[in-house]
């Protein structure tokens, strides 16, 4: 099969690889459609992200999709031709986080495109059986792959408790603050208030339903008051986090999502008087079942995410094109 390997930062060959070889409770999946994530660029620009270091050649992608093919001794025959979308992660089932419930807390986690475990930009994967979820006809191969991001936008509304009349403010529409938005809203927001530097992705966060946009270069958002029930952090830029906490109301909770700054500083004492419950959340856990049915039943619109699609040999070019303001979503398919 063929495989987009990164060998050294900035540079990626299409290799010829075997087949992998499947474990009793695995299944091959050959692939349809993979989700471009901004982790991607990290590693094929710098080489690494904070402690996860490419050391030896690895194949990126990890928000994937595809049809099952081979089954391993123990998974039902009869899933054979299923159209799946890939959990990338294997946990340690006998962790004491996984037995809780918490399996990506594990932290032993094996995560695709994660040094040194390859993740998804080539012809076939294997993945275990109870990680490949069955998607109807109805749902896209690029919709199939971009569970993965949902998966992300679930975990944060579920931290953030978001039921039925919240009010969130979203700080970053890139394209996990745009599913974020969209999930709020599934789950119930009667009112979602995103904030970009950039026009075209405000933009972008008014077509997919929220329905007010700040920008924060032209708005004094440490005194915008405005007292939501939820706050998610989706940019990772620390003014965001830090001018956004002071829109919290009593009792409210802030998800850091964005990935940016190690240390930042934080307004302990409103912390404190407030009673904010600030958290992270670090991937997800138990998603996929959920993810689905937001896409199948139309409450969540992941197909009109995707700005680009590109085959095999045009991963660098996936890459580059995915940072692109205009750009939100980009595929690659590797049958193309
Ligand atoms: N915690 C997790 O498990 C997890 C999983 C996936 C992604 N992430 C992180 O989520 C973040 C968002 O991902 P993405 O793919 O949407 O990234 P992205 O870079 O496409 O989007 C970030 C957006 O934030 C905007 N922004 C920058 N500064 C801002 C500010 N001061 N105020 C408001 N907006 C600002 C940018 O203009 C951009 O549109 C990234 O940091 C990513 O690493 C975390």
């Amino acid at each position: 099969m063929k495989a987009s390997v990164l060998v050294r930062p900035r540079s990626v060959e299409v290799e010829s690889r075997p087949l992998p070889e499947l474990e009793a409770d695995e299944v091959l999946v050959r692939i349809s459609a993979v989700g471009v994530c901004g982790s991607d660029v990290h590693y094929f620009n710098e080489g690494r992200i904070g402690d996860f270091v490419v050391k030896s050649p690895l194949v990126l992608g990890h928000e994937a999709a595809g049809t099952i093919v081979a089954v391993g001794t123990a998974v039902n025959p009869g899933r054979l031709g299923e159209r799946v979308s890939i959990e990338p992660q294997r946990p340690n089932p006998h962790s004491k986080q996984t037995l809780a419930g918490a399996y990506n807390l594990d932290p032993s986690m094996e995560f695709y495109a994660t040094p040194p475990v390859d993740g998804a930009f080539m012809e076939y994967v294997k993945i275990q059986s109870h990680f490949a979820f069955a998607v109807p006809d109805e749902i896209s191969d690029e919709a199939a792959a971009l569970m993965e991001p949902l998966s992300v936008g679930i975990a944060a509304m579920q931290k953030a408790q978001v039921t039925p009349g919240a009010r969130v403010l979203i700080t970053g529409a890139g394209p996990i603050g745009i599913i974020c938005a969209q999930v709020a809203k599934a789950y119930g927001a009667t009112e979602v208030i995103v904030s970009d530097l950039n026009g075209q992705r405000r933009e972008k966060a008014l077509h997919f339903g929220a329905d007010r946009v700040i920008d924060p270069m032209s708005t004094d958002m440490v005194n915008l008051g405005l007292d939501v029930d939820a706050f998610i952090e989706a940019s990772g830029a620390t003014p965001a986090l830090q001018s956004g906490i002071r829109n919290v109301a009593p009792a409210g909770r802030i998800v850091l999502v964005g990935m940016g700054a190690d240390e930042v500083a934080l307004p302990i004492s409103l912390i404190q008087s407030k009673e904010l419950v600030v958290t992270g959340i670090f991937r997800y856990a138990n998603t996929w079942p959920i993810a689905i049915d937001l896409v199948r039943t139309g409450k969540v619109d992941l197909d009109s995410l995707v700005t680009g699609v590109y085959g095999l040999a045009e991963v660098p070019q996936a890459l580059l094109n995915s940072t692109k303001p205009e750009s939100m979503k980009t595929i690659v398919r590797p049958g193309v």
